[in-house]
């Protein structure tokens, strides 16, 4: 018997660098706080904004990562990384994303300023942003996995959409053509990044829910775009910290049995692995507080084909950093739970 051949090497993982702008915010710290641990990727280099007058640390993941966090220089960000992730004010993102791709990275944008291909809505609601350049993907990872594998910008989604769009898009077939779409969410106070308002201050929001952007929310467009029709949606602030939940409002043809709406979710789910369907028993902003689920349940009044289902995330991770790295997996070719579970 010939000599067997020798086993091939194990092939090395590959990790590629990626650095984060924006490793201050809200969504930046969760950023640094997975990158920073993650399999496939070596997080070279983290930026606050060019008012921060030195390096600074970042106390809160002391020991997960004691890196500096560096005024914001895009030469040094390009020299540093192979994929940029983007967690600025949209304005920023717009002119950093550009000359991130410009200088041959791929960029994963959390901001708002790449996310509508319509032009007229994005004048209007990213008035900033222009021309969309060549090679974006709509980063909601469950429904664009092929789009984002191959893009050279992911814009991350919105958390009030990621929320609603996953709650909604699986039932597409099953919704009565031309029917309302009510969309009533809401999120804990860290969705408005970490600069007050008079409307986040602790003191106003402290034992107080209110209703914002009624009407008028850049959201809305957002989930319009993927569903293809009309969105009714109100957003609230609550007194949380973090966390968003959804509670959507559809009709279905009368006498619609309860199964066919799981088998919806079943099959648009059966290799998704963030997404948890829970059926009736109604999932809670706590069961998702930290990690990078988004579960979903309903409730079905067959006779008369009313449908509301409720979806929560938590804005920071499934709704921010956590998706982010999912696509950064996909991009990669990673598993998409690597740095996630
Ligand atoms: N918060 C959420 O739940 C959430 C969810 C989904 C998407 N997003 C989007 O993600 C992005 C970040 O949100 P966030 O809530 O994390 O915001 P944030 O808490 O306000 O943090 C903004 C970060 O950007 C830096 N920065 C500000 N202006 C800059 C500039 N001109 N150039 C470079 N860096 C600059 C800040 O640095 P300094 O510390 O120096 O100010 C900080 O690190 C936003 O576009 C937001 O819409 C947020």
């Amino acid at each position: 018997m010939p000599p067997a051949a020798p086993a091939p090497p194990a092939a090395r993982p590959l990790r590629l660098r990626v650095a984060i702008a924006g490793a201050t915010g809200f969504a930046g710290q969760e950023l640094v706080r997975r990158l920073a641990r993650h399999p496939g990727a070596t997080l070279t280099m983290a930026t606050a904004s060019q008012a921060t007058s030195g390096p600074r640390r970042l106390p809160a993941l002391a020991r997960l990562w004691d890196g500096e966090v560096r005024p914001f220089d895009a030469a040094a960000l390009t020299a540093a990384a192979d994929v940029v992730f983007l967690a600025l004010p949209e304005t920023a993102s717009v002119e950093a994303g550009r000359a991130f791709l410009d200088a041959g990275l791929r960029v994963i944008d959390l901001s708002g300023a790449f996310r509508l291909r319509d032009e007229a809505r994005r004048a209007r609601w990213y008035p900033a942003t222009g021309a969309l350049p060549a090679g974006v993907a709509y980063g909601l990872t469950e429904f664009e996995r092929p789009a984002i594998a191959a893009a050279r910008l992911v814009a991350n989604p919105g958390c009030y959409p990621t929320a609603a769009l996953l709650a909604l898009l699986p039932l597409a077939a099953l919704l009565v053509p031309g029917a309302d779409i009510i969309v009533d969410a809401k999120s804990g106070i860290s969705g408005a990044g970490k600069t007050p308002s008079e409307r986040t201050h602790f003191s106003e929001n402290h034992g107080s829910v209110s209703a914002y952007g009624v009407l008028h929310h850049r959201h809305a467009p957002e989930m319009e775009q993927a569903i293809g029709g009309a969105v009714t949606f109100t957003p609230h602030l609550v007194p949380l910290d973090r966390g968003i939940l959804s509670t959507a409002y559809v009709r279905v043809p009368p006498g619609t049995p309860d199964a066919a709406v799981a088998a919806c979710f079943a099959s648009a789910y059966a290799d998704a692995p963030f997404v948890r369907v829970t059926g009736a028993e109604l999932p809670e902003i706590k069961h998702v507080a930290g990690t990078n689920f988004c579960d979903i349940g309903w409730v079905l009044d067959a006779p008369t084909g009313r449908l509301v289902v409720v979806s929560v995330i938590d804005n920071l991770v499934k709704g921010a950093a956590g998706s982010a790295i999912q696509n950064f997996n996909v991009m990669a070719g990673l598993d998409e739970t690597a740095g996630l579970l």
